[in-house]
């Protein structure tokens, strides 16, 4: 073969490779016992930015600490960490959840009462019959950052996503007058952080635009789960570096499509509690994790928009405005989709979260 044969080979499989996003699906077959496979299942819970805040300590084979990794904290809009407990508590869902379809019954201990406390759960395997839970749900669950379709969710589905948790959860259609507020005034609050310049300074620390960080990291924001597709994803991956989040161009551009984004959906899922404790924030997540699995099941985008709680000013009034019997821990943006893409954000591998005691 002439030299400028290979050199063109060379060229088109290189253009080839980083011309694809990295995948998740890298190491399920090296896990070896089903508690491995548990937390693997557990590990794909949704979480803040992507920083999968979570140790899993090993004590022996039945029995685990869940372990808050306070490094992986986001200091600038989630200071009292609840952002980081309701993403624990979305792990402990996707484990109990998980260990049930392998036969086991998960026996969870909130142990964490205050916000520095690491040790958030204990959790107890002991054998049981299996419970047929499609395990394929929780790989396929993502955040969807797509424009949703406008129609309103049918009562079946409404039933079926938020009946378990009526305690905790409320739903405002997009045509209310809540949800209008919600969509307005979400947009204000994420255009205030997105200006923020502490706020996009660890924004930028969490972003892996290209294939060398997506790997070597294997956490935080890609160009795939943040959506950035085609061509676009393909000159991002390459051509940008994290420190270009920082510039007024992609700012705006965020702000744009957080404006499509607030304008295209069914409604909002509204998550609050009647106090504010890391226990409460667990519960929070576990029942996040469960609607974002209920939707997928369902053909329903979910996508977390907590900017209006981030944001302080507007934290106070939106309690005020929407006044539910307990203050707003998480909000999310649903609404039917055409097609449901591939989940693509990216784990660790589970030997890089466990510790053994
Ligand atoms: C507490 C919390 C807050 C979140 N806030 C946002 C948000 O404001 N905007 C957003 O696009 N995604 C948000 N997410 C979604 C995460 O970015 C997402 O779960 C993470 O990147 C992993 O992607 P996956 O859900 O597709 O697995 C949030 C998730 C959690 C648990």
């Amino acid at each position: 073969m002439k030299a400028t044969n290979i050199l063109l080979l060379f060229s088109l499989a290189t253009i080839f490779t980083s011309c694809a996003s990295i995948t998740r699906d890298y190491f399920k077959e090296t896990l070896h016992n089903p508690l491995e496979k548990i937390i693997y299942y557990a590990s794909l819970a949704g979480n803040s930015h992507n920083t999968q805040p979570w140790i899993v300590e090993i004590e022996n084979e039945t029995t685990v600490h869940i372990l808050a990794d306070f490094s992986r904290k986001l200091q600038i809009v989630d200071p009292d960490g609840r952002g980081l407990f309701i993403s624990l508590g979305a792990f402990i869902e996707n484990f109990e959840i998980a260990a049930g379809s392998f036969g086991y019954k998960a026996n969870v201990e909130i142990t964490a009462q205050h916000k520095n406390d690491n040790i958030a759960a204990t959790i107890k395997l002991s054998k049981s019959l299996e419970t047929g839970y499609d395990l394929n749900i929780i790989e396929d669950r993502r955040t969807l950052r797509t424009p949703f379709r406008n129609d309103e969710i049918i009562n079946e589905h409404l039933e079926k996503l938020i009946d378990s948790n009526k305690e905790n959860v409320f739903y405002f259609s997009s045509a209310s007058n809540e949800g209008k507020y919600i969509a307005e005034n979400t947009l204000a609050a994420y255009t205030q952080q997105a200006k923020d310049d502490q706020a996009k300074q660890e924004l930028s620390n969490w972003i892996r635009f290209s294939n060398t960080d997506v790997k070597k990291y294997r956490d935080g924001l890609t160009t795939a789960g943040m959506g950035i597709k085609g061509i676009g994803g393909f000159i991002v991956r390459n051509f940008y570096k994290p420190e270009d989040s920082l510039k007024d161009s992609f700012v705006n551009t965020g702000i744009e499509k957080t404006k499509e984004q607030t304008e295209n959906c069914s409604g909002w899922i509204v998550i609050f509690q009647n106090e504010e404790t890391p226990q409460k924030w667990i519960e929070t997540g576990r029942i996040y994790q469960k609607i974002n699995l209920k939707c997928r099941e369902l053909n329903l985008g979910l996508h977390p928009m907590n900017q209006l709680i981030e944001e302080e000013n507007f934290e106070k009034f939106a309690n005020e405005y929407l006044s539910l019997p307990g203050q707003i821990q998480f909000i999310a943006r649903i609404g039917y989709v055409d097609s449901y893409p591939v989940a693509n954000s990216v784990r660790r591998p589970v030997e890089n979260i466990l510790i053994y005691n």
